[in-house]
């Protein structure tokens, strides 16, 4: 039996909910086809002037202003097991997957799994997302452990298969967030065992919901009847900071954890948001269902409608319970960044990562002042969904209880159905969305949409080729970019392009080679993590296809690059192991290391025998110099 844990969400969605072809096709493959020769003629042209004229690449992405500012010298796409950055450039581990955050729990047996008891106790699997946080003294990193690989968590002879109550436990416990405390020596930096900032949040951690949703009848359960009180954080993806020095989880693929003992409810509502969402009755390999009746919506129909929210954690108080947000909607979260608005309220923008959904955009209705209260400004406010426009203008559509004909708690839970409402724009699968710490911009991470153009999405929505998702079948990605009007991100309209499409220069030579600014040396496929360095480089990274075969040939293994916002020049700064991912990056507060993240590595990497370990690396200058 395969682990299901292995298939990505997308291929288990789509297994569990086939989706039937786009009913208009031959139109849809008309305005693919003009679209693609209208930009196999930019490619063609390698000219960003030409792209200008069309309104895809905007006048800061030309090519001929070149500034070659990156503080290093690019290197080749890799193959290995390994990792890679530039010369003068140093990666070390930092933490991996099983070490211990508290004495006690040494000596936890990897290839055994166990003592399940510790399981709470180590390191996370499959790092993701994560802040550093300076306070009084210490440096903390919250990271998130987004899922697992059950093959190599539980004994190998059950191939991934949970056989009772203690392996669940044992997943469950192995997944949500890290808090640590890290201290540099000679050697490097490492975790600083038993620190009193030392804390796992799992699937079982009280948390508390807030915000308009809270106390719905939707989200009341036999064992919270109040609806205010619900356990753990699911499939923690991206990240986000507050500035008032919190942190925030996404909870992404959260559908995968819930599966029915018998029947699925047949209630219209609750079946119309399992199909959205992705609830089925078989689960997504976890099997908690079967050995954990909160996770059985036979039982409980409401708990999957607790999860799927930005939940914010306090990283400085260990005794701190995490508060889920209804205000900011419930969706497949990817990542939340927290922007000011030109008056003081807090903007949050995030995307909802699954082919042919939306882009969002929360505006507080109160100011953050430093030092102020912070009381609701994550959930009283307006959350919009993006519209882009052919021409290069688009707007954010408020999501109201008259523009939806929803009533609010409801609207924020089934937040998806909303967007449908107002004819959101369906993307090409939002990931990481990051503002410009010098520019009143905003990119976003569209990573690939295998389906574009011939499938909708889970509610049915045209997947139409054009904007912001120009291609069909689009297996690269691209990162969109915008520019609010009034330079004020809470503004109601913003103009938009494309920062960069990726593709592959040495295969294809129509719109699939990608923008001008990719080339045979840079190249890359599904841009995903991403943020702004405080100099401003725009750091990406991807998680994709890293076979280096057919459309990928040449691309090696998923990377980390470098983007100048204003050149719109790429360089790629570090390769993965092969197998890996690249997600999650964070730097010391002297800015002098790097944090990135490697998750589901192949091979034995890092280790160089035994499991492979998903790890956060270090990276450092040879000369001491800042990292970004
Ligand atoms: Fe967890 Fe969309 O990446
Ligand atoms: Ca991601
Ligand atoms: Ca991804």
């Amino acid at each position: 039996m395969t682990d299901k844990t292995r298939l990505s969400a997308d291929e288990w969605d789509e297994a569990n909910f086939p989706r039937p072809a786009e009913t208009e096709f031959d139109r849809v493959v008309e305005r693919a086809l003009s679209r693609r020769g209208f930009l196999g003629g930019v490619v063609a042209l390698g000219s960003g002037a030409a792209a200008m004229g069309l309104g895809v690449l905007s006048p800061r992405a030309a090519l001929a202003s070149t500034t070659a500012r990156f503080p290093f010298t690019p290197i080749d796409a890799q193959t290995d097991e390994a990792v890679h950055v530039p010369q003068g450039y140093r990666a070390r581990v930092l933490a991996r997957w099983g070490d211990a955050l508290f004495s006690d729990a040494e000596g936890y047996d990897l290839a055994e799994g166990g003592p399940a008891a510790a399981s709470d106790r180590i390191f996370g699997e499959n790092t993701d997302g994560m802040e550093s946080f300076a306070f009084r003294g210490h440096e903390l990193i919250a990271v998130n452990h987004e899922y697992t690989n059950n093959d190599i968590n539980l004994p190998a002879a059950q191939d991934g298969v949970p056989a009772n109550a203690e392996d669940v436990l044992k997943l469950q416990n192995l997944q949500g967030v890290t808090v640590m405390e890290i201290a540099e020596d000679e050697n490097g930096w490492s975790v600083v065992k038993d620190s009193p900032f030392n804390r796992r949040i799992h699937h079982n951690t009280p948390m508390v919901l807030a915000g308009p949703a809270a106390g719905h009848a939707l989200l009341q359960t036999s064992a919270d009847p109040e609806g205010l009180n619900p356990l753990g954080t699911l499939n923690n993806c991206g990240s986000g900071k507050t500035p008032w020095g919190t942190y925030l989880t996404c909870e992404e693929n959260f559908n995968g954890y819930f599966g029915a003992n018998g029947e699925l409810p047949s209630d219209e509502t609750l079946a119309a948001g399992y199909t959205r969402y992705g609830i089925s009755a078989e689960g997504w390999g976890y099997d908690y269902h079967k050995w954990d009746a909160r996770f059985d919506v036979a039982a409980n129909p409401n708990e999957p409608h607790r999860h799927g929210w930005v939940v914010e954690i306090d990283p400085t108080d260990p005794q701190s319970t995490p508060v889920k947000h209804t205000g900011l909607g419930r969706f497949k979260h990817e990542n939340a960044e927290v922007v000011l608005a030109r008056d003081g309220r807090v903007v949050v923008y995030m995307g909802d990562d699954e082919r042919g959904e939306f882009l969002y955009r929360f505006v507080s209705n109160g100011v953050y002042t430093p030092g102020g209260s912070t009381e609701g400004l994550l959930d009283d406010g307006q959350l919009s969904v993006a519209r882009f426009n052919e021409d290069g203008t688009g707007e954010w559509l408020d999501l109201t209880p008259e523009s939806t004909g929803m009533e609010m708690a409801e609207m924020l839970v089934f937040a998806r159905t909303a967007g449908s409402r107002v004819g959101a724009t369906t993307m090409d699968r939002p990931e990481w969305i990051s503002v410009n710490p010098y520019a009143v911009e905003a990119y976003c991470c569209l990573t690939n949409n295998t389906r574009r153009g011939t499938r909708p999405n889970a509610g049915g929505d045209e997947t139409p080729v054009g904007g912001p998702n120009p291609r069909a079948e689009n297996q690269y990605g691209q990162i969109v970019r915008w520019f609010p009007h009034d330079d004020d991100h809470a503004a109601a309209r913003f103009d938009w392009d494309l920062y960069v499409m990726a593709g592959n220069p040495a295969v294809h030579s129509d719109a699939y080679a990608g923008s001008p600014n990719v080339t045979a040396g840079n190249m890359f496929n599904a841009p995903d993590g991403m943020a702004f360095d405080s100099t401003g480089l725009l750091w990406i990274q991807t998680d994709g296809e890293d076979s280096n075969e057919g459309d990928f040939a040449g691309q090696g293994n998923n990377q980390m690059l470098a983007g100048d916002p204003v050149s719109g020049e790429i360089a790629r700064f570090l390769t993965g192991p092969k197998g890996s991912e690249v997600t999650g990056l964070c730097w010391s507060t002297d800015r002098r290391t790097m944090f990135v993240g490697i998750q589901h590595p192949g091979g034995s990497w890092p280790d160089g025998s035994g499991l492979p370990r998903s790890s956060i690396v270090a990276v450092t200058r040879e000369d001491g110099a800042m990292v970004g």
